[in-house]
């Protein structure tokens, strides 16, 4: 099992040694390593037990630290990184040759960006080197949104967990790149496509892959899923069809639940898009670790933040 504590210059320590520590950001648990060490970068994708198909995020304190390994930054981009660094945004830029080809699987970009964690910042700061970090959750299942969830899943490969506490966004960060001199948002997240396109002061079109192929970085098809299967339709039929069974509801807002026996989790019972993203996956994981057959939920409306909530339904429904 890893330690569990807050403290950074330990943190610091293991990761100048070229080990594994988990970090909280305000999106989830990361899974860090020194990204100039080739061998932490490697022990992080075999503790994932993650494909070196699927590239890390590397992570820094600033855009100052960014520039030093990136080629450029065109003005769109930039504008984004002012406006939400720190914070839920990650930017695919074109690497500079110290990137090491492990960490984007080949790709002649980087996933970068700048996390809000008061502890995460802190120790970036201390650190002279950027770091990798991808959700600190064994490939395919459900992203830590709790220090308590990496140690469940994670714990006997890494060897210090770096508590800060609830994720307060708790679904990953948007990630933003450039093709052709068009702005694209490849993976839904924390940031709505809004609040991306109220800064462009243009609009913005979605490249979010859905299929299995796994040339398509970082968009696979099944992801962010838990063991048991997840059904999502309407509710009242659902639950009639597995009046039988003992079944998990994750529902939002005002629901109706038929049979007393079933495990509910309501998401916002206010409809609160933040709550219900910041519920997400621990209510998952809740379920996924409770004795029921399924889960049955429902899509909520696309709005806002609805949409990434959607797309990771659907994602962690799919076969
Ligand atoms: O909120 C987050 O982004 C969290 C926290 C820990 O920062 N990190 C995270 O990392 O979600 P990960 O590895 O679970 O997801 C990173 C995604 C992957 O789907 C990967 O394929 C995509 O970013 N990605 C990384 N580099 C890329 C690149 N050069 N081009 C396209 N996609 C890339
Ligand atoms: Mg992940």
């Amino acid at each position: 099992m890893a330690i569990i504590g807050s403290d950074i210059l330990f943190a610091a320590n293991n990761l100048k040694q070229g080990k594994l520590v988990a970090i909280p950001t305000e999106t989830v648990y990361g899974l860090a390593a020194n990204a100039f060490n080739e061998g932490a970068i490697k022990a992080v994708f075999a503790a994932k037990n993650r494909p070196n198909y699927d590239p890390l995020i590397v992570h820094a304190h600033s855009i100052q630290q960014i520039k030093t390994f990136v080629n450029s930054i065109s003005p769109a981009l930039l504008k984004l990184a002012n406006a939400f660094w720190p914070g839920p945004l990650t930017l695919l830029l074109p690497k500079a040759q110290q990137v090491s080809l492990l960490i984007t699987a080949g790709l002649e970009t980087v996933a970068v960006r700048v996390p809000n964690h008061p502890l995460t910042l802190q120790l970036l700061q201390t650190l002279d080197f950027p770091i990798v970090a991808p959700s600190a959750n064994p490939f395919g299942y459900i992203s830590p949104t709790m220090a308590a969830h990496v140690q469940q899943q994670l714990g006997d490969k890494l060897d210090y967990i770096l508590d800060g506490g609830s994720c307060k966004l708790g679904v990953e960060s948007t990630i933003v790149g450039e093709q052709d001199n068009e702005i694209y948002i490849f993976r839904l997240g924390s940031l709505t496509q809004s609040d991306i396109e109220n800064v462009l002061q243009a609009t913005v079109k979605l490249k979010i892959n859905k299929s299995s192929n796994p040339t398509a970085p970082g968009q696979l098809k099944k992801h962010y899923a838990p063991k048991k299967p997840i059904i999502i339709g309407d509710l009242n039929k659902l639950q009639l069809q597995y009046y039988d069974q003992k079944i998990g509801i994750l529902c939002f807002g005002k629901t109706t639940i038929l049979n007393s026996n079933n495990i509910v989790f309501n998401l916002s019972e206010t409809e609160n898009l933040s709550e219900a993203t910041a519920n997400l996956y621990n209510h998952l994981r809740l379920l996924d670790h409770s004795d029921v057959t399924t889960i049955i939920t429902n899509f909520i409306s696309d709005d806002g933040l609805g949409a990434t909530i959607n797309d990771r339904l659907q994602r962690a429904s799919s076969k």
